[in-house]
């Protein structure tokens, strides 16, 4: 998504949650399972205040699954309940609704004791841009948009959906933006596929990704890409071997060295490499 943020298009997609807040019971934010850090928005937490929050980590089934674990326990030690789910496949998304219920017990005991208990459960699901929101409300709804135009201070715009079994779902009012003063969050975004590769430099970006792979994931490297004695090469000399490798040339028996770029970032977002998680909780979030 080679989505460009200014000043005013945030301020008014924090005017429009700011707003969409008390319709709501509980914030649900779609996070990278690969990047938890570098996908999140970093005012939501003030934007969204006292309300209660969720967070979902997204795209579960590429990332590293011993890592994931890892970050939900960095966010139960936060106090924001996390689970992982797979907008793809569907796996753990029956687990929102219950996670939801836990975390608003005492709310939903007060409904109850004021015959209210069939009150649905109001949720903003809120996340950057490519991170899995339209294939999460694809998932969950049930029926399509829910039927919402009678209630009280709904700003017009603003998409419900209900998901069965007691719950509603509101789209992010606006757009979120990522961290994008921050080199290294950028370039985490561009690992895995969030930034498009047509307003990045794809070699460089590539040969950056392979020098982490090396250090961090060498097995895998060596694997895909039948690699040995890797361990002091330079980035560009990575992406040289992976074109020898592949016999990847042009014209005149050069290495092509663009397309090697271009399949190592396939491959990797693809989940040719395995499942990879590009950052891991350090002490607190
Ligand atoms: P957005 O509304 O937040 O912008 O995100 P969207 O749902 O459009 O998802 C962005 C991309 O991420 C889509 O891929 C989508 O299929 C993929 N995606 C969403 N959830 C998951 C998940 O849990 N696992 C995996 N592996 N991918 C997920 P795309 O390349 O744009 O389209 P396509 O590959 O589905 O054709």
């Amino acid at each position: 998504t080679s989505v460009q943020w200014f000043p005013g298009h945030m301020a008014k997609t924090r005017r429009k949650i700011k707003e969409a807040l008390p319709l709501v019971d509980l914030v649900a934010e779609l996070l990278d399972a690969r990047v938890p850090m570098a996908s999140r928005n970093p005012e939501l937490r003030s934007i969204v205040g006292q309300k209660p929050r969720i967070v979902l980590l997204n795209k579960s089934d590429t990332a590293d699954e011993a890592v994931t674990r890892q970050w939900i326990a960095a966010f139960a030690k936060e106090g924001v309940p996390a689970i992982a789910v797979d907008c793809k496949s569907g796996k753990g998304l029956n687990g929102v609704l219950p996670l939801a219920r836990q975390v608003l017990k005492d709310k939903i005991a007060a409904w109850e004791r004021k015959g209210m208990g069939s009150r649905p459960i109001r949720i903003m699901v809120v996340g950057i841009p490519n991170v899995g929101k339209s294939s999460f409300i694809n998932r969950l709804a049930k029926g399509g948009k829910a039927k919402v135009a009678d209630r009280p201070g709904v700003t017009r715009g603003n998409q419900w959906f209900s998901i069965g079994k007691g719950g509603e779902l509101l789209d992010t009012p606006g757009v979120l933006w990522p961290k994008f003063d921050d080199p290294a969050v950028g370039e985490r975004l561009a690992f895995t596929g969030a930034v498009k590769d047509d307003v990045v430099d794809t070699e460089g970006l590539a040969c950056r990704l392979l020098l982490w792979l090396r250090d961090q994931y060498p097995g895998r490297l060596a694997e895909r890409y039948s690699l040995t004695g890797f361990e002091d090469m330079a980035g560009h000399e990575l992406l040289y071997a992976v074109a020898k490798k592949r016999g990847m040339l042009i014209s005149g028996g050069e290495l092509d060295t663009e397309r090697a770029a271009a399949t190592v970032l396939d491959e990797f977002r693809g989940g040719k490499l395995g499942r990879i998680s590009l950052e891991r909780p350090e002490g607190s979030l």
